[in-house]
């Protein structure tokens, strides 16, 4: 009976249907405000040096994340592969996160010591001249242009707002580390760091 008065009133029902729901979601959301695992750091987490952190734009100026992830999934097919599924902790000093979603070539999440600075180079250059029928552009310009260093200061600035423990001395150094050096330079050293806080590699 008191089931009917329920549904013959939609608005009661609405109402009743938000509480039930928001139970549900308290359940799934709250746990997560206590779990540290996904805003601490993971072990000797360093944040980006200038060169790496002018790497990284480059990275996302050239549009990499379209064909390439940064995130090993926690399935054998992916782990046998590329090493240790990837972890919160790895990405809480990434702004934005370039995890990505589409795969056209492997996923780059542990890519760094891999291969060689000149093997980089060299696939940079040319993939096909180190990968035989590879479809990944070239990106010939990387080794013509230069840096300048002007801006790298301030964007590590912003970072340390955000939380990024950069200290003022870095900051200061910042722009001797950049100025003048190539874009091949910078975006090879944002690769070699790639996933190489954890020990579990293959
Ligand atoms: C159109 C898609 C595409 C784009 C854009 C692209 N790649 Fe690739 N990449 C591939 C493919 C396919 C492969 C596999 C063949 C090869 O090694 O060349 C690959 C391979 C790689 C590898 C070797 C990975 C491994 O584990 O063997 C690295 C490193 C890499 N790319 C870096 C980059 C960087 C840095 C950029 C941006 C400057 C970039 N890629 C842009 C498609 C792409």
């Amino acid at each position: 009976m008191r089931h009917e008065i329920v549904e013959k009133n939609v608005g009661l029902l609405a109402v009743l249907i938000l509480v039930v729901i928001s139970f549900g979601g308290l359940a799934e959301i709250v746990p997560l405000f206590f779990q540290k695992q996904t805003t601490e750091p993971v072990e000797g987490l360093e944040p980006l040096s200038p060169l790496e952190l002018a790497g990284r734009d480059i990275y996302r100026r050239e549009g990499c994340v379209g064909c390439h992830s940064q995130m090993v999934r926690p399935f054998r097919a992916e782990t046998e592969r590329y090493g240790h599924y990837s972890v919160a902790g790895e990405s809480v000093y990434e702004y934005n996160f370039l995890w990505g979603s589409k795969r056209t070539g492997p996923d780059l999440a542990r890519v760094g010591g891999r291969y060689s600075d000149n093997w980089h180079r060299a696939h940079l250059y040319n993939p096909r001249d180190v990968v035989p029928g590879s479809v990944m552009p070239a990106y010939p310009w990387l080794f013509d242009n230069t840096l300048d260093g002007a801006h790298i200061g301030d964007k590590m600035r912003a970072l340390q707002t955000l939380g990024v423990p950069y200290s003022d001395e870095q900051i200061s150094g910042a722009q001797e580390a950049v100025d003048g050096k190539s874009e091949i330079t910078a975006l090879v050293a944002y690769l070699q760091q790639l996933g190489t806080v954890l020990e579990d590699k293959r």
